[in-house]
């Protein structure tokens, strides 16, 4: 058997694509392995949205390099691969900064590895697949699919074609592109199959999900919610332009489908978010927050931030703090402006001076967190179903999760998958301490937490 690890930073498709590379080299005869030393191919699975993660990349290669060379002299190969966003993106000077690298792929080309490898081992030299091909990527991808728990990801769309002044994705993954609804249906099946409950339908703008057969999100939903034992069904990222009203709808009609919704607004200012290209207003994002929450009031609203856009002044960082105040996150991301190679904003003037940056991400975040343990807490006292993910930190303990996406440690005894009617007793602003409701009535068993 020959071992394979792979390192995966950056969104949930990278999550997924990197389950789908291990399930096409698995038929090589490639096991996984969590160590360098042992692995005859590593792949570093990368993300290109913020500047760290490339740095990130530069030195792991590095450490890897010795890794490599130590096996060599060993007399054992390495077969070193980078994919995902930074390959995409910046292939070349991969290429030139670390020549020890063997392979370079995009996340379009992930079914081609067999090939690459091949190619790789045949010959030296760099083999570098960054073209978006023409044939799908997952109409080459093996139909099964290996377990990957209890709640498992499944890309649906992919692509953006909104072009956000700050952003790389519509560069690093192509445009944008929905899959039919029966190959989805199919791999649905299958995750169930492999002992899925949860599916996380994945795209970088899901709700523009127009694939044939079901030609849109809401639509998809509704039929992935007929599969026999799939109890919990949620999808992630959205843009308010595509927050349709039967998509809104379909949180209130379609019991498997969570009451969670990731929605980036990224500022509050009318200002910053013409500039940044959103499409929307601050006004048009609150008026979308009302509807949800009309039609499912229950519903976790989380989502994105930018502080230091270009041009962004103090006013405006006082209007993200105002539209914060008023929609009332249950979670976000925050982050500094980071100015990406090739997109427009990193040519605008007036670019934000870092310690200003790091103050406006103080405060929001400050505010954001806040927000989060008071959602944690407002459910301290409610009895709700809790999905098992699997065992506890302690013996006797339970892993899993509300139907808020909160991770939850209860005293249970349940298999991963099972679902049990659970009180909240305690709250921290990652998670919360449950109880089995039956078990309610006794007073709470304080070395749970
Ligand atoms: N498609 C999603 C977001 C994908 S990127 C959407 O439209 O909202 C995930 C998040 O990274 C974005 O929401 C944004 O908040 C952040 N991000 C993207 N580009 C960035 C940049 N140049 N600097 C800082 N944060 C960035
Ligand atoms: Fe990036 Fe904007 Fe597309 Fe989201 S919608 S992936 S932020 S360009
Ligand atoms: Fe990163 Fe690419 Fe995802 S840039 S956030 S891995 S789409």
């Amino acid at each position: 058997m020959k071992k394979l690890l792979i390192r995966t930073w950056g969104c949930q498709m990278n999550v997924y694509d990197s389950a789908r590379m291990a399930e096409v080299l698995a038929p090589l005869g490639f096991a996984p392995t969590e160590r360098a030393e042992e692995a005859d191919m590593v792949i570093l699975n990368t993300c290109h949205i913020r500047e760290k993660a490339t740095e990130k990349l530069f030195s792991e290669l590095g450490r890897l390099r010795a890794v490599k060379e130590a096996r060599a002299a060993a007399g054992q190969g390495m077969v070193l691969a980078v994919a995902g966003c930074v390959a995409q993106a910046e292939g070349e000077e991969i290429a030139a900064r670390a020549p020890y690298v063997d392979i370079v792929f995009g996340p379009q080309t992930i079914h081609r590895l067999p090939e690459m490898v091949a190619r790789a081992s045949r010959a030296a030299g760099l083999v570098l697949e960054t073209d978006f091909p023409e044939e799908s990527k997952f109409d080459h991808l093996p139909e099964a699919r290996a377990p990957q728990g209890v709640t498992a990801f499944l890309t649906v769309q992919e692509g953006c074609d909104k072009f956000c002044a700050f952003c790389v994705v519509p560069y690093t993954r192509g445009a944008e592109t929905s899959r039919p609804a029966a190959a989805v249906l199919a791999e649905a099946r299958a995750l169930v199959a492999a002992g899925a409950r949860e599916i996380a339908l994945l795209g970088q703008n899901v709700n523009a999900y127009h694939g044939e057969g079901a030609g849109s999100l809401a639509r998809l939903i509704a039929m992935l919610a007929e599969i026999p034992g799939l109890a919990r069904i949620r999808y992630t990222t959205s843009h308010p332009r595509d927050m349709s009203d039967d998509l809104i709808a379909a949180h209130r009609d379609i019991p498997q489908l969570m009451p969670v919704l990731h929605l980036p607004v990224q500022s509050g200012s009318d200002r910053v978010l013409a500039a940044m290209n959103r499409g929307h207003s601050a006004a048009d994002y609150l008026r979308l927050v009302e509807k949800l929450r009309a039609a499912r009031p229950d519903i976790a609203i989380t989502s994105d931030f930018i502080v230091g856009h270009p041009g962004e002044e103090e006013a405006d960082h006082e209007a993200t703090l105002r539209l914060v105040r008023e929609v009332g996150f249950a979670g976000a991301y925050s982050f500094k402006y980071s100015p990406r190679p090739g997109t427009p904003a990193a040519r605008l003037p007036r670019q934000v001076p870092e310690e200003v940056k790091e103050a406006r991400l103080a405060e929001l975040q400050a505010l954001l967190s806040a927000q989060q343990l008071a959602f944690n807490r407002a459910r301290i006292g409610q009895s709700f179903p809790v999905l098992v993910t699997g065992p506890g930190r302690h013996p006797g303990q339970i892993a899993g999760r509300s139907p808020w996406l909160q991770a939850v440690h209860a005293r249970a005894d349940a298999p991963p998958g099972a679902i049990l009617t659970m009180t909240a007793i305690a709250a921290t602003a990652n998670s919360l301490t449950c109880i089995l409701q039956d078990a309610s009535t006794r007073p709470p068993e304080r070395d749970a937490a």
